[in-house]
């Protein structure tokens, strides 16, 4: 199936990065973005309301006749998309943490970290992630509750890296000198 008209949805610019790669390889299409920016993060927000809220966008993007949505965004992927996908008939793809990454690292020395948000962190969907990809638990999860936001503050110019480098630190701060040799990154932001 070619796409011609994709339609990009995240809470604020999280996605940009999955646009981004998707320029980058030339993938030839009209882009349709658009976020949730009077609400971000979503990491905090309830299961409805983030249903909700992507119901909203969703119908934007029917407006302006796309082939494809795509959830570029972990938190909405594992909260929505299964709901969205039996009230729409229309294709959704989304993204979720790369836990898998554990069983095809082949380096032998491996300690992994995986940073979320807090509303992945307790999907059902995620809990079904471990299950199937790291059962017996050897990837250190870590919820975090501001990194996104800082991200979005940062990321349109609401505040400057020097505002945000500490609180950035200090969210990362459980991770420091423990060994980890592998960050996998659960959240577009
Ligand atoms: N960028 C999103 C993700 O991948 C959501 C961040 C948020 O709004 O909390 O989870």
């Amino acid at each position: 199936m070619s796409c011609k008209r994709i339609g990009i949805i995240d809470s604020g610019i999280g996605g940009l990065t999955l646009l981004k790669e998707l320029l980058d390889h030339n993938y030839a299409a009209e882009y349709f973005y658009i976020c949730d920016q009077a609400n971000v993060p979503y990491g905090g927000k309830s299961q409805d309301f983030m249903l909700s809220q992507t119901q909203k966008m969703v119908k934007r993007l029917k407006e302006k006749n796309v082939d494809l949505i795509l959830l570029a965004c972990n938190t909405l992927t594992v909260n929505t998309i299964s709901k969205l996908r039996e009230s729409f008939d229309h294709p959704f793809v989304g993204i979720e943490p790369y836990l898998n990454y554990l069983n095809r690292c082949q380096e032998a020395q491996k300690q992994i970290a995986l940073i979320l948000t807090e509303a992945t962190y307790k999907s059902e969907r995620f809990s079904d992630l471990q299950t199937k990809f790291d059962h017996k638990n050897q990837v250190a999860i870590f919820p975090l509750k501001k990194m996104a936001m800082l991200i979005e503050a940062w990321g349109t110019a609401k505040k400057s890296f020097n505002e945000v480098e500490s609180e950035i630190q200090l969210e990362l701060s459980p991770l420091k000198n423990k060994g980890y040799t592998h960050l996998i990154l659960g959240c577009t932001h």
